[in-house]
C-alpha cells in the first residue's frame, strides 16, 4: 500500500499527513504491525498515555487521538430537527460522562472559537442550498477575510437536508470542508442526512462520541444501550416506529369549478398516545400509484414477481416499487447513479453543469429518464437507483386542546402535465385518489421548536398564510379559543377565488365573531384582472401592521417557499422602512433581529 496516498484518506490536515508519513517511512511490515496494535491501545486510554509519559502524542502532531476536554455542540436550524439532534448528542454525550456545551450558532460568539478543542456541528440547508438564517453569521465569519485559524480545533459535522433538493445538505459540506481549510482536524466523518434523518444521525453520533469516549464503543454501548434519537413524545410511536393512523374523515376543501384541490383530512390518534403542539409538523408516507409501477416494469421490461434485496429486506419488484422506492419526482442523486449505470455521456454532460441540472429535473419522473436513456437493468440495479420512499411533512390544521386524539391536515394534490404524461405528487395523491375513510396511513410527529405560538399568551400575532399555509394558524386559533388568555391576532389568507377556495371560511369567520380572531384581510388573486396577494394586503396595512410590530407582536409566515414568503419578506421590510423612517438596510436589521428573537417564524416549503 502506498503510505502518502492512504494517509491523505484518512482524517489528516496536509502538515499531520506529512509528518506522519516522515515518522512511518522506513519502518518494516512487523514494526508497523506493532504499532497499529500500540494506537489501538492509546485510542482506548489515551489518558493513561499521556500520564505516564510512556508516549508523546505530539511527536505525531496529536491526529490519532480524540484530545480530552469538553465537547462543543453548534447547531444551526430552522426548524428545529438540528436543534433536536444537537440536544440529543448532548443528552448522549453526557451519559457517557463527557462533558457538553450546546450553543445555537445565532448566538454563538465566534471569539469563543479560539477556546474551543473539541466541536461538532449540527447543521441543515435552506433556500437552494443555503444556511438557515440563524447560522449565516457564523458560515459568513468562516468564510471570510477574518477567519481564525482552527488548527487547534477537532471537529465533525451532521448536515441535515432533503435529497430532492439539487443541493442535497450544501451546508453541512460548506462547514465540512471550511474547518477542514481553517486547520481543524476530523473526528469522525461528515454524515449528511436525508429527510428520516433518524439512522444516519445516530450512526454518526455514535461514531463521534466512540471516537471522543474514553471507553470503547462496545462497553459504552453495552453501558447505555442503544443510542436512540429520542422520540419526539412519551409515546412509543416515532420516525421510527410509525403509528398507523385511521382516515376518520376527508374532505375537498375547494368548491366545484376550482383550479385547485385542497385536502382536509382527520386522521385518529387514539391509542397511540402521540401528541403535538401547535407549529408541529405531521410526517406521512405515501405509496406509489399501481399505474406508474406498471409503466415502470414495462420500461424496464423487468417481472414485478422478481425477488430483490432493499433497504426494507427481501420482497418481490412489484412490492418495493409500490411501498420502499419513490418513482417520483427525479431526484439529482438519482439522476447521477443511473448516468454511471449507463455510462451516459448526455447525462454526464448534464450533471456537470449545475443550471443544466436545474433544467432538467423538474417535471421529470423515473420513466422519463429510462425512455430517454433506455437501458437493460437487473432487478436489484433498477432500485439502487431509485430515491428510498421518504416521507411528506405537513403543517399539522390541528390544536389537541380542541381536537383531543385526533390530528388533522391540510393536504394540496399535486397534479400536472410534463413530458407528454399526467402525473401527480407521490404522497398527496396517495391521501387523495388511493386511501379512503377507515384506511390506515403511516405517520409520525415532526416537532417544529421554531414555529411555535409566543411563550406569552397575551402577546400580538401577525399570521400569513395564504393556501395550505393557512393549516398552522388553525392550530394556532384552536389553541387561543380554548386558552383563557389571549393577544390580539391578525390574519392574512390568500388564494385564487373567493367562491370556491376561501378554506376553513366559516371557522375564520366564527373565530372573528367570538373574537379569538382580531383582524383578517384576504386576497383572492384571480377574482380581477390585476393580481392580487397576500403582501400587497401587507402594504396596504403597513401603519397598523408596524404599530403591531412596535407593541411586540409575533409574525408567522407559511406556505410557498419559491415566491410567496420572499415577496411577504420584502413587503415586511418596505413596510419597516417606509413607517420606521429607516434606510432599506436599517430595516433588514430589524428584521434580523425578529428573526433572531423568535418574533419571524417561516414555516415554509
Ligand atoms: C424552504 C426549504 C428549503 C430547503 N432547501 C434545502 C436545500 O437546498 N438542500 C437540502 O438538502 N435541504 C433543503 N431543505 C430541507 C431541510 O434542510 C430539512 O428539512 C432539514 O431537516 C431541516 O432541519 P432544521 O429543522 O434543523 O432546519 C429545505 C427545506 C425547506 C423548508
Amino acid at each position: 500500500m502506498d503510505l502518502k496516498k492512504g494517509l491523505e484518506r484518512g482524517p489528516f490536515n496536509d502538515k499531520q499527513g506529512k509528518k506522519l508519513s516522515e515518522a512511518l517511512s522506513g519502518l518494516d511490515f512487523g514494526q508497523l504491525n506493532w504499532l497499529s496494535g500500540y494506537f489501538s491501545g492509546i485510542a482506548q486510554n489515551p489518558t493513561s498515555i499521556a500520564t505516564d509519559g510512556t508516549a508523546n502524542e505530539s511527536s505525531l502532531g496529536a491526529a490519532t487521538a480524540v484530545e480530552p476536554g469538553k465537547l462543543n455542540i453548534l447547531f444551526g436550524s430552522h426548524t428545529g430537527n438540528s436543534e433536536a439532534l444537537a440536544e440529543n448528542l448532548a443528552n448522549l454525550a453526557k451519559e457517557r460522562g463527557i462533558e457538553v456545551e450546546v450553543s445555537d450558532m445565532a448566538s454563538f460568539k465566534t471569539r469563543d472559537l479560539n477556546k474551543i478543542k473539541k466541536l461538532a456541528v449540527v447543521v441543515s440547508t435552506h433556500g437552494l442550498g443555503e444556511p438557515p438564517v440563524q447560522a449565516q453569521d457564523l458560515y459568513k465569519y468562516l468564510h471570510g477575510k477574518r477567519a481564525p485559524d482552527l488548527s487547534h480545533v477537532q471537529f465533525s459535522v451532521l448536515g441535515l437536508g432533503d435529497s430532492s433538493y439539487v443541493d442535497f445538505c450544501q451546508t453541512g459540506k460548506d462547514f465540512d470542508a471550511i474547518l477542514d481549510k481553517l486547520g481543524g482536524t476530523r473526528m469522525a466523518p461528515r454524515q449528511d442526512c436525508d429527510v428520516d434523518y433518524e439512522d444516519d444521525a445516530e450512526t454518526w453520533q455514535n461514531t463521534l462520541l466512540d471516537a471522543i469516549s474514553k471507553k470503547s464503543s462496545e462497553t459504552s454501548n453495552l453501558q447505555i444501550g442503544p443510542n436512540e434519537i429520542a422520540p419526539a413524545t412519551e409515546t412509543k410511536y416515532s420516525r421510527k416506529n410509525l403509528f398507523e393512523a385511521t382516515i376518520l374523515e376527508k374532505i375537498n376543501l375547494n368548491g366545484t369549478g376550482s383550479s385547485k384541490e385542497t385536502m382536509h383530512l382527520e386522521l385518529d390518534l387514539q391509542g397511540s398516545g402521540i401528541t403535538y403542539e401547535p407549529g408541529d409538523a405531521l410526517g406521512v408516507y405515501g405509496a406509489n400509484s399501481p399505474k406508474l409501477v406498471k409503466a415502470v416494469l414495462e420500461a424496464t421490461n423487468l417481472s414485478g414477481e422478481k425477488m430483490v434485496v432493499g433497504h426494507n429486506g427481501e420482497k418481490t419488484l412489484l412490492e418495493a416499487l409500490t411501498y420502499d422506492y419513490e418513482l417520483t419526482p427525479l431526484s439529482k442523486i438519482s439522476l447521477s447513479k443511473y448516468a454511471e449505470i449507463t455510462d451516459s455521456p448526455r447525462l454526464k454532460k448534464i450533471l456537470a453543469d449545475s443550471t443544466a441540472v436545474l433544467e432538467y429535473l423538474p417535471g421529470r419522473d423515473i420513466i422519463d429518464l429510462l425512455s430517454g436513456e433506455p437501458h437493460i437493468f437487473s432487478p436489484d440495479e433498477l432500485i439502487s437507483v431509485l430515491r428510498k420512499n421518504t416521507p411528506r411533512m405537513y403543517s399539522i390544521a390541528s390544536s389537541q386542546e380542541a381536537v383531543g386524539e385526533e390530528v388533522h391536515l391540510l393536504v394540496s394534490i399535486v397534479r400536472y402535465n410534463a413530458f407528454g404524461r399526467d402525473k401527480e405528487g407521490h404522497c398527496s395523491s396517495t391521501l387523495a385518489d388511493r386511501l379512503e375513510v377507515d384506511d390506515k396511513v403511516k405517520i409520525f410527529v415532526d416537532k417544529n421548536t421554531r414555529f411555535k405560538l409566543p411563550k406569552n399568551p397575551d402577546a400580538p400575532i401577525i399570521m400569513v398564510g395564504p393556501g395550505t399555509g393557512i393549516a398552522p394558524f388553525r392550530a394556532f386559533m384552536q389553541h387561543r379559543e380554548v386558552a383563557e388568555k389571549k393577544g390580539p391576532s391578525w390574519l392574512f389568507f390568500g388564494n385564487r377565488n373567493f367562491t370556491t377556495d376561501f378554506l376553513y371560511q366559516t371557522e375564520w369567520q366564527q373565530y372573528l365573531k367570538e373574537g379569538v380572531l382580531t383582524k383578517a384581510d384576504v386576497a383572492f388573486s384571480r377574482d380581477q384582472i390585476e393580481k392580487n396577494y397576500v403582501q400587497h394586503r401587507m402594504l396596504e396595512n403597513g401603519k397598523e401592521l408596524y404599530d403591531w410590530l412596535e407593541n411586540g407582536a409575533h409574525f408567522y409566515v407559511c406556505g410557498d417557499a419559491q415566491k410567496m414568503a420572499k415577496d411577504v419578506d420584502l413587503a415586511l421590510k418596505q413596510i419597516i422602512q417606509q413607517q420606521g423612517g429607516v434606510t432599506f438596510e436599517k430595516a433588514e436589521d430589524y428584521v434580523k433581529k425578529l428573526q433572531l428573537a423568535n418574533r419571524y417564524q417561516a414555516d415554509i416549503y
